[in-house]
């Protein structure tokens, strides 16, 4: 089924639901915890699809090329959708919640932090993490590979981003950060939800509290290393974490280009890279899993090309170009589960995309978990087969097609390391282990901030070859 646009007035937009969407409390695909269903039912009006929450427009666009006009040639039309927005009751006004100026300069600030050249430098000590948690398995164990991917992820990040064992602290952050995303969707749900945070019910109190100690935790770690570099310890320069990077573009007062930081400035930046950086990684790894273990024929193409390549040593960042196969299966991973399975934006003024010309204010997203289910650009779209990401067959399709890490100005800052991370872990655990899916288990895809397999996905470890074992 698709439909013709709708006008109003000099605006046109994409056919879809009539009514209000509250009005469909009682239909199948409305179920607040689970927008993923809203999204797939819509599907069904083509290019794009629009429907109404209370006042609010909002238009889902399937098409890439609309998608790539909203991010890229028509980017400075559209802000951070207000949903988003909200979540700065989570990230403050770190790269992810910030727009215009804000934005623009905490991106400058952050983004040599980033360069190929800074991250390459962290590849040696992934490895050794992974190889550490690897070596804590034991042939026949049963273990949630998600929380153990959650686990491993965190601790790459504190390690390599911010220069920090916090492992007695990671499981307090990820126990906050659990409590905070129950509550999360309800609250970012809500119009003005701000206002709802300072009364006394319970749920509020328990968002506050966690709230205030991973605040708490964060500030924690910028003492202590604000403390060690006004000492006589490594410069920043030296040390090289993205902590002491921002700590100095603060502190030297010029930042290199005359920036500054302030306390709640370098709070905020350092919350959200640490958020945004080891879930989503955790969430693609966990997944990769799980559809490993659903998949022995790519499983043993896998395992093939680790031998080859890596004939039982540790990998390191040189043998990266030459895992190919190990790449394809984490895009193809992403592309069936995105960790970001949807982002949104909110035009800031009238705006013309593909034949629809919609007013300021509308809420416009799309969804890399339905998009990358587009038949003509993934055919047979429910079956994993990393050969769709040959180069080959990657330079047949357009360029939003596919977009697990976005696109334009706000693309993902951490693709690179991201990618790095996933791919040496990747090779680092599957060389030594097989993990086999324990039977009887419902996996289900919880789309929260990221998609994260809603009761985890309990594994069986098998060792692949008893010398490689120890
Ligand atoms: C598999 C892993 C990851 C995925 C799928 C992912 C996905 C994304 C996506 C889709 C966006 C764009 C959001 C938008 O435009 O609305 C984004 C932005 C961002 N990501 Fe990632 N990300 C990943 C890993 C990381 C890592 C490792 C870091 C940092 C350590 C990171 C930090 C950020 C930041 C700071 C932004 C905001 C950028 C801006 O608006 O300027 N991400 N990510």
């Amino acid at each position: 089924m698709t439909g013709r646009p709708v006008r109003r007035g000099r605006y046109v937009f994409p056919p879809g639901l009539r009514m209000n969407l509250p009005f469909y409390l009682f239909h199948r695909f409305f179920k607040p915890g689970n927008p993923i269903l809203l999204f797939e039912h819509l599907r069904r009006y083509g290019r794009a699809a629009h429907y109404r929450i209370l006042w609010n427009d909002v238009v889902l666009f399937h098409e890439p090329d609309d998608i790539r006009e909203v991010l890229i040639d028509k980017a400075a039309s559209f802000g951070k959708d207000r949903t988003q927005k909200r979540m700065k009751i989570l990230l403050g006004e770190g790269l992810i919640t910030a727009d215009g100026e804000t934005h623009r300069r905490g991106r400058r600030i952050v983004a040599p932090a980033f360069h190929r050249q800074r991250i390459q430098r962290y590849a040696g000590e992934i490895v050794e993490m992974a190889a550490r948690a690897g070596a804590t398995w034991r042939p026949g164990e049963t273990m949630d590979i998600a929380a153990e991917m959650m686990r491993l992820a965190l601790q790459i990040t504190a390690r390599t981003l911010f220069d920090t064992e916090v492992t007695a602290e990671i499981r307090e952050i990820n126990d906050q950060v659990n409590a905070i995303m129950a509550l999360y969707n309800y609250l970012v749900a809500l119009p003005r939800a701000e206002l709802l945070l300072h009364t006394p019910l319970p749920g509020m109190r328990r968002f506050r509290r966690a709230k205030a100690r991973m605040d708490a935790v964060v500030d924690g770690m910028i003492s202590a290393r604000k403390a060690e570099m006004e000492s006589n310890a490594p410069s920043a320069e030296a040390r090289g974490d993205l902590l002491s990077l921002l700590l100095a573009a603060r502190d030297d007062g010029t930042g290199g280009d005359g920036l500054k930081l302030t306390p709640d400035e370098v709070r905020d930046q350092v919350l959200t890279l640490f958020l945004a950086g080891y879930e989503t990684v955790a969430n693609a790894l966990a997944w990769t899993w799980m559809l490993l273990g659903q998949n022995p024929g790519a499983e043993a193409q896998l395992h093939a090309e680790l031998d080859a390549v890596l004939g039982g040593r540790l990998p390191t960042l040189e043998d990266m170009p030459r895992l190919e196969y190990t790449g394809m299966v984490l895009a193809e991973s992403m592309r069936l589960y995105p960790p970001a399975w949807a982002m949104g934006r909110e035009a800031l003024e009238d705006v013309r995309i593909g034949p629809y010309m919609l007013p300021k204010g509308t809420m416009v997203f799309f969804s890399q978990y339905i998009v990358h289910r587009d038949a003509r650009w993934f055919p047979e779209p429910e079956r994993f087969k990393p050969e769709r990401f040959a180069a080959e067959a990657k330079a047949t399709r357009p360029r939003f097609a596919y977009f697990p890490f976005g696109g334009g100005g706000r693309q993902c800052i951490g693709e690179s390391f991201a990618w790095m991370e996933a791919t040496l872990v990747l090779a680092t655990l599957a060389q030594r282990w097989r993990l086999a899916l324990e039977p009887g288990q419902r996996i289900e895809p919880q789309p929260k901030i990221t998609l994260r397999p809603k009761d985890g996905i309990r594994v069986r470890a098998v060792g692949r070859t008893a010398d490689r074992m120890q």
